[in-house]
């Protein structure tokens, strides 16, 4: 099968203005949190993405009535915590891992059985550490081959609280084990080892539900309220506007303002990143957009210079690496990342589709089970397979900017997962970026 290919010519300066696709991560909780309120939530600035898309379609599997997405408007008539109602047939995913887990935490309370399916990169991501936690709660699920989907769950358990500690930062078993703890007898506590994205703890405290923070440790007590509906605006992606922070920085002579960026500290790693390397990123009107700091970004080209990424950043900045990489291969001397293990288990394995990647453009690379040592140099023409990953497709995109000849990306369809505009958006602010395929 044809896939869709993109080829990118060396170019730039990169100017002007842009406003990238609203946040993955805040759209998705949007749309839970909606459904399970009381009330008509008006969601502005959704995601379209694909993996939102796929949230969407199943809480509509789940008997939640929701208008849109028009123009990121989505209005959902939420049915409390008790009123989701059985669904015909499994719940297709798609490539979301932050939807099957997060799901996975909600339906285990629910008094129905659920099955829940995903494409072949998300079939082989794993399940246990999100299934295991539930377990413990007294849910029952069971996993695929591996601990991977499809994940069975068998509803109509009562769930007791616990206090969990997680074993990785993510805020994805944070959360899913969040939202079985809104249904379960007493208190449930989350402790993180080190700080992930903590965009359910304000969006349930937006949506008027309880939840204490103290330290490392997120707490919610079951059956504590109801969730009230709300006028909600989703942020604009940093982990979109990564790729633009990376390609204005390595092209000379570029200035691009990034406009209304979520700028959450458990997200901003890659701005700190970058600046440790050299990078020129201000940060302009900064102000709050339903309870999530927010601000334009501001980024001119710099020298970067490679660095040794300091290790409590990793988890600040767990999804931007594929566009760090590049960055780095576009620095003087050696940037050096490890203690990032999670990244073999994205939609890609990305330190091994990386290395792959950065070595057919001519990049010294050095792989570690857990991160990558790239030293920085001329970055030659070539072809690129994504994995079907689409922040690999899109940081290559960005390495194509500063090679010697055109680099192909083949396999870029994902894109359409998290940031559906890339193509408008990356021409516009200077790209030469063609797309071949359907
Ligand atoms: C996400 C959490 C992160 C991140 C993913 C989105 C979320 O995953 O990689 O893209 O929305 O909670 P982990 O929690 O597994 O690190």
């Amino acid at each position: 099968m044809a896939t869709v290919d993109y080829s990118v010519r060396p170019g730039g300066p990169l100017t002007g203005t842009l406003r990238v696709a609203g946040d993955k991560s805040i759209s998705h909780r949007a749309v839970i949190l909606s459904a399970l309120a009381v009330g008509r939530s008006e969601i502005t600035g959704l995601l379209e993405g694909e993996d939102v898309l796929g949230t969407i379609a199943a809480f509509r599997a789940l008997g939640v009535a929701i208008e849109g997405p028009v123009d990121g408007r989505l209005v959902v008539e939420g049915v409390g915590l008790h009123g989701l109602k059985v669904p015909q047939a499994p719940l297709d995913l798609g490539n979301s891992g932050t939807s099957m887990r997060l799901l996975a935490g909600l339906l285990c309370a629910q008094p129905f059985g659920t099955r829940l399916v995903g494409d072949e990169s998300l079939m082989r991501r794993p399940m246990e550490r999100v299934a295991a936690p539930l377990r413990l709660m007294g849910a029952v699920i069971e996993t695929g081959d591996r601990g991977c989907p499809p994940l069975h769950i068998v509803g109509g358990r009562p769930l007791q609280g616990v206090v969990y500690r997680l074993p990785v930062a993510s805020a994805q078993v944070k959360s899913a084990i969040l939202l079985a703890g809104l249904y379960a007898q007493g208190h449930t506590t989350v402790i993180e080892p080190a700080p992930s994205r903590d965009h359910s703890e304000r969006m349930l405290a937006g949506f008027g539900y309880p939840v204490r923070r103290e330290g490392a440790a997120i707490t919610v007590e079951g059956g504590a309220g109801a969730l009230q509906a709300v006028r909600l605006a989703v942020p604009s992606d940093l982990s979109s506007a990564a790729f633009f922070l990376v390609a204005a920085s390595i092209v000379p002579g570029s200035c691009l303002r990034l406009v209304q960026v979520g700028v959450n500290p458990t997200r901003r790693g890659i701005i700190d990143i970058l600046r440790l390397m050299g990078a020129h990123i201000d940060q302009e009107n900064e102000t709050w957009v339903s309870g999530e700091p927010v601000a334009d970004l501001v980024v001119r080209s710099a020298d970067l210079q490679g660095i040794t990424i300091p290790p409590e950043l990793v988890p600040l900045a767990i999804d931007e690496f594929p566009a760090l990489f590049v960055a780095a291969a576009c620095a003087r001397g050696t940037t050096v990342l490890r203690g990032a293990e999670e990244l073999r288990v994205k939609e890609s394995d990305r330190l091994a589709v990386m290395a792959r990647g950065l070595a057919a453009l001519g990049v010294a690379v050095q792989e570690f089970p857990d991160g990558l040592a790239i030293t920085g140099g001329p970055l030659a023409g070539g072809v690129i397979d994504s994995g079907g990953d689409h922040r690999v497709a899109m940081a290559f995109a960005v390495a194509g900017l500063r090679a010697a000849g055109t680099v192909v990306i083949r396999d870029c369809r994902n894109v359409a997962t998290s940031f559906p505009g890339f193509v408008d958006r990356a021409r516009e602010a200077g790209f030469a970026l063609t797309v071949t395929g359907p």
